[in-house]
């Protein structure tokens, strides 16, 4: 645990990770491309980030946020399954 803490405080503190995920990840697929593209990037980096860190402690608590988190992005909301 003390592992993953320091490596995801490492990653948290340094401004070009999200900027890095988001280039791999958009550039992964046209159709994930396609669900960002009126999206605020600069909102989203932010909302991840805070997602994130909510993940990272929730073995301890809020377990609704994640429960809310993916019913955002399940069949009837976002719908973001992305075929193989
Ligand atoms: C660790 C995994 C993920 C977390 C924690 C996460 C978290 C979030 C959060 C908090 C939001 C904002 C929801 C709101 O508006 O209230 C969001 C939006 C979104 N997510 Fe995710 N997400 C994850 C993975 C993914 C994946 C894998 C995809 C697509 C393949 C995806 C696609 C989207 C899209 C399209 C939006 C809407 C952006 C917009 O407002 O225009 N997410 N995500």
């Amino acid at each position: 645990m003390t592992q993953f803490n320091d490596s995801f405080v490492r990653c948290i503190n340094d401004p070009l990770f999200l900027d890095q995920f988001y280039e791999v990840f958009l550039a992964s697929s046209d159709e994930i491309r396609a669900m960002f593209k009126d999206t605020d990037m600069g909102t989203q980096k932010a909302m991840l980030m805070t997602s994130l860190v909510y993940m990272s402690d929730a073995h301890k608590d809020t377990p609704g946020l994640l429960a809310s988190i993916a019913e955002k992005h399940d069949k009837d909301h976002l719908n973001t399954e992305v075929s193989q």
